[in-house]
């Protein structure tokens, strides 16, 4: 076989077998297939795009050019989560105490990257003495014993996706729907996920900012699950504005608390409990979604869903405490009210943009080296529909600097106010199973 004849068949329009597939993973990966050749084919995908077959076995390809999770040693069906991204987005927190406490396992690993805010171990260590340096083994244990633990990114998984995703980002390639479907499903499916429930965002703040091509991603991803054998279902949501209030690590955790106590802002604890339902339906905890929901409200009613969550953080080293008194959280020097300068009625919060406002603070990374501040960040005292006067706080700003002219001004120029009564945008667009 010889790449140039692969990449001529795609660029002539024919689908690649699996075995072509294969080879030309495998060779990519050791590096006998150059950059220079991948580019190419990388393009000729993102024009003739790839079949269903096509997409599953580039995924399958990606799992096994590296290493795999083994979580068989894990009672019950592993129920993965995966969002695309956005701004505030708290579910993880939520979600990973909030189904475990009705006794789904949850074993997941996570990292940090760049972005807006820190990742879901960054939000997590603002828990003082919380720590994702476990060994593979404790990790299994725990997740028996307390059917939820988070670890740190370990082991050398899909290889292939690191070389082809950064290959990708400079040679205007990322936009494909097959290669970003079978990008993200082949780090899920290495991970050791039996099942995948995923949360594809649109609007401003998404990486598919238009309804039609979130719905094309979701279905991409959907079709490869059921493919390979892992039941798959996804929800799209929106993410126009930032969902709930807060937009920062130690603020996200505080946000997460009073979800978890069902004291949650509404469009985060809704998106939760559609989300937790449809993972407890796919590990077979609940017959139907109504009732996986029942069981989810009723955790968070009895305080079921509170006590998993502090029995977690105490057994990966954290001072379960700051769940009742979150104080103990870091705490900003400085908070400062953004005032309304007009009567109205909120009509847009631009959700980049109020997540570049949170990253400016210091809450998120903009290059590998900066270091994050884990009491910093935003907390919407509006959102998009709600009547406000002038000199009523839109957004709560948690600073340690005192200089944040340029933070004000860039909210300002994003939260948009109208003369006239604005509804509230849909929460929940579809469902793809
Ligand atoms: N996220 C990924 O992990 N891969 C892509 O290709 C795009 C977004
Ligand atoms: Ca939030």
């Amino acid at each position: 076989m010889r790449m140039v004849d692969l990449i001529e068949k795609k660029r002539d329009g024919h689908a690649l077998t699996t075995e072509e597939i294969n080879f030309i993973i495998e060779g990519y990966t050791k590096g006998d297939i150059p950059d220079y050749q991948m580019s190419a084919l990388a393009m000729a995908i993102f024009f003739r795009g790839m079949t269903e077959e096509e997409t599953a076995a580039l995924t399958m390809a990606m799992v096994h050019s590296g290493e795999t999770i083994d979580l068989s040693k894990i009672e019950g069906i592993k129920v993965d989560k995966h969002s695309t991204g956005g701004v505030g987005d708290t579910t993880t927190l939520v979600l990973g105490p909030l189904v475990a406490s009705v006794g789904v396992p949850v074993a997941k690993m996570s990292g940090r990257g760049l972005g807006h805010t820190g990742g879901t171990i960054d939000k997590l260590e603002s828990v003082p003495g919380f720590h994702v340096e476990i060994s593979n083994d404790e990790f299994i244990e725990l997740v028996n014993k307390n059917k939820l633990a988070v670890i740190g990114q370990t082991g050398d998984l899909t290889p292939a996706d690191k070389k082809l995703y950064a290959l990708r980002d400079v040679t205007a390639t990322v936009n494909s729907i097959p290669l970003i479907a079978s990008s993200i499903m082949s780090k899920k499916i290495a991970a050791g996920a039996d099942a995948i429930v995923l949360d594809v965002k649109t609007g401003a703040g998404a990486f598919m900012k238009e309804l039609d091509d979130a719905k094309a991603l979701a279905k991409a991803m959907v079709d490869i699950g059921n493919r390979v054998g892992r039941k798959t279902m996804a929800i799209i949501s929106d993410m126009s504005q930032p969902l709930g209030y807060a937009v920062g690590n130690a603020l996200e955790v505080k946000e997460a608390i009073d979800t978890l106590k069902g004291e949650g802002p509404k469009d985060l604890q809704e998106l939760c409990l559609v989300l937790g339902s449809h993972m407890v339906y796919l590990a077979e905890k609940a017959s139907s979604l109504e009732e996986a929901r029942q069981m989810l409200e009723k955790a968070m009613k009895d305080g079921s869903a509170l006590e998993t969550f502090k029995k977690f953080l105490a057994a990966q080293g954290g001072d379960a405490s700051v769940v009742d008194d979150p104080s103990k959280l870091p705490q900003a020097k400085y908070v400062i009210e953004l005032e309304a300068k007009e009567d109205g009625y909120v009509s847009e919060i631009v959700a980049d943009a109020v997540g570049t406002a949170a990253m400016w603070l210091g809450a998120g990374r903009a290059t590998k080296e900066s270091t994050i501040d884990l009491a910093v960040g935003l907390v919407l005292r509006k959102k998009v529909g709600d009547a406000v006067k002038k000199g009523e706080s839109l957004v709560t700003i948690y600073s340690n600097s005192e200089q944040i002219d340029h933070v004000k001004q860039k909210l300002y120029e994003n939260i948009k106010i109208s003369s006239t009564p604005v509804q509230a945008p849909t929460l929940i667009y579809d469902k793809i199973s």
